[in-house]
């Protein structure tokens, strides 16, 4: 994608975001170099349970994990963020043979990129910088192995339904008949973990929601004042998931290229979603495409990794 192509894009979901009954907008924009590092920090709290848990179960199922992924393994990862889930799988298998981490934060991709294939000079990585949810190129040249897609992180629950769907049908085309998908979900529990978790006492989930509008100043020149603006985390229960606002503080407007867009006092722009699943429901919802093989959880039964197969015939 060009720089200009990228720029209107932008621009397009933005507006469309502030413009509804109920602003919202698309949680990627919070990911530029200081957003993905702001994320590594929310990964180390005490609070924050899923990276954590989810790091635990490979490292302890690695074994059995390997014997899944077959001979020789192509990883592929939307949204690598940091790899550091991967660099376990890296380390701890002996069938890697091509790594291709994906994120739309390029500067932060390529020098995780490049730092990976230091330290693994015997394994292929090609980063790859796009938004998946739009489409995902491969790129021509892949070492020879049976294609694995890697999504941790439980990236899945920030899907809503319909994206879900269109994003599980290009996983099904990349992997093929005879590939398999590797991926983090997060699991149903007590609301106050939840709640905790994204509430964080050290505030890095406040100035992690609120660099979405520091990222949009900087690429669109807005000129949104993020300390009008705190930052909110709700239980839906209905919808099953813990739903980011950012709370506007007082009633101003804020000019997006040549919009003017109004905010009342107490109204919300709704950053992002968090669904959590019940292991049913989340069978349930991959079904279309792909059967559910192996599911390793936590003694908790807070997180769950779960080993797919493309659904034959
Ligand atoms: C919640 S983090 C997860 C990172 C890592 N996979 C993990 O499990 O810890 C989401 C990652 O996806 C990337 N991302 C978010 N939306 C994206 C999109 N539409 N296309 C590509 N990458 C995206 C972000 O830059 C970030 O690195």
């Amino acid at each position: 994608m060009t720089k200009v192509k990228e720029r209107t894009s932008m621009l397009d979901e933005v507006l469309h975001g502030l413009t509804g009954p109920q602003k919202s907008l698309p949680s990627k924009y919070f990911y530029d170099e200081r957003g993905s590092r702001l994320f590594d920090e929310i990964t180390e709290l005490e609070e924050y349970y899923p990276t954590r848990t989810e790091r635990n179960i490979l490292e302890q199922n690695i074994e059995e994990i390997e014997c899944h992924l077959g001979e020789e393994a192509i990883l592929i990862e939307p949204g690598s963020g940091s790899s550091d889930k991967t660099r376990i799988l890296l380390k701890g298998l002996n069938n890697i043979a091509g790594y291709i981490p994906i994120d739309i934060s390029g500067d932060y991709l390529f020098s995780v990129a490049s730092e990976l294939q230091k330290a693994f000079p015997e394994i292929t990585i090609q980063a790859l910088q796009a938004d998946y949810t739009h489409s995902i190129d491969l790129p021509d040249a892949l070492p020879e192995g049976r294609k694995v897609v890697f999504f941790p992180g439980s990236t899945i629950g920030n899907f809503k339904r319909d994206t879900v769907d269109r994003f599980l049908n290009v996983v099904a085309d990349i992997v093929g008949s005879n590939g398999a998908f590797l991926i983090g979900a997060d699991l149903k529990k007590d609301i106050d973990v939840l709640l905790a978790a994204y509430n964080d006492s050290k505030g890095i989930t406040a100035e992690f929601n609120k660099n979405i509008l520091r990222h949009i100043n900087r690429e669109l020149g807005t000129d949104f004042n993020p300390d009008l603006f705190d930052h909110k985390a709700i239980w839906n229960e209905e919808e099953s998931r813990i739903e980011m606002h950012l709370i506007c503080r007082e009633a101003h407007e804020v000019e997006v290229a040549g919009t003017t867009v109004s905010f009342r006092k107490g109204e919300s722009i709704h950053t992002e979603n968090s669904h959590k699943y019940t292991l049913a429901e989340f069978s349930e919802i991959v079904s279309p495409w792909f059967d559910v093989k192996k599911v390793w959880t936590d003694e908790k039964d807070w997180f769950s990794l779960q080993y797919l197969e493309p659904k034959q015939g």
